[in-house]
């Protein structure tokens, strides 16, 4: 199968396990590499859990090194907090962060996380750059989004949050208008 390029990071195939909120978990996580997924993603964490040093979030990062390469994913909507807590887990051996933007569940949305963000273009941009200055990994380490299709499809919202992002320094946008076209099928 073809490698996949993901910044610095290098794909032995395009197989990638999706963040599974309740299932992407340690031992499925393991299972799946030995079948043959070129990247694991964790499920999603939430930023200001990591903040309050809650117990529950210390196994959610919990990483085998046998599932490296594997991308953790943060929510929140709090640039600041967003950005100490990636650079608090820095040293951890994960390939690529993602900043969960699709997540619509009422006490995710409710918060102003998840797909929430998608209203707000000028706070993304505030995120992503906070991020992308607290990150000291190599450059380019990759830096994730994942979208909600309902808000990203509406034409008010679409220009202005590419626009926004394309101004954000340190990012590739292309990862993402590149490979992200995929409709999901779960429903
Ligand atoms: C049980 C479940 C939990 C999910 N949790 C997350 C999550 O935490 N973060 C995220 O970005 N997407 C999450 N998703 C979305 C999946 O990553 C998404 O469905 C996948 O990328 C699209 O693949 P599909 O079309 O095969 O469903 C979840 C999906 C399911 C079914």
């Amino acid at each position: 199968m073809k490698k996949l390029q993901i910044g610095n990071v290098t794909l032995d195939n395009p197989v990638i396990l999706a963040p599974m909120a309740g299932v992407s978990d340690l031992p499925f996580r393991l299972l799946c590499r030995e079948m043959g997924a070129a990247l694991v993603c964790m499920e999603m964490v939430s930023a200001k859990a990591i903040y309050y040093n809650n117990k529950n979030t210390d196994s959610l990062m919990e990483i085998h090194p046998e599932e490296v390469p594997a991308s953790l994913q943060l929510f929140g909507s709090d640039p600041q907090i967003l950005a100490e807590m990636a650079k608090r887990i820095e040293e951890r051996p994960f390939s690529i962060l993602d900043l969960n933007m699709g997540c619509p569940v009422p006490k995710v949305v409710n918060n102003g996380e998840g797909s929430a963000l998608m209203k707000d273009p000028k706070l993304v941009e505030q995120i992503l750059t906070a991020l992308v200055k607290a990150i000291n990994k190599p450059v380019p380490f990759p830096l994730w989004m994942t979208m909600s299709m309902p808000w990203r499809s509406r034409r008010s919202q679409k220009p202005v949050v590419w626009q926004r992002w394309r101004c954000t320094d340190g990012l590739e946008p292309s990862t993402t208008a590149d490979r992200q076209t995929g409709i999901s099928s779960h429903r």
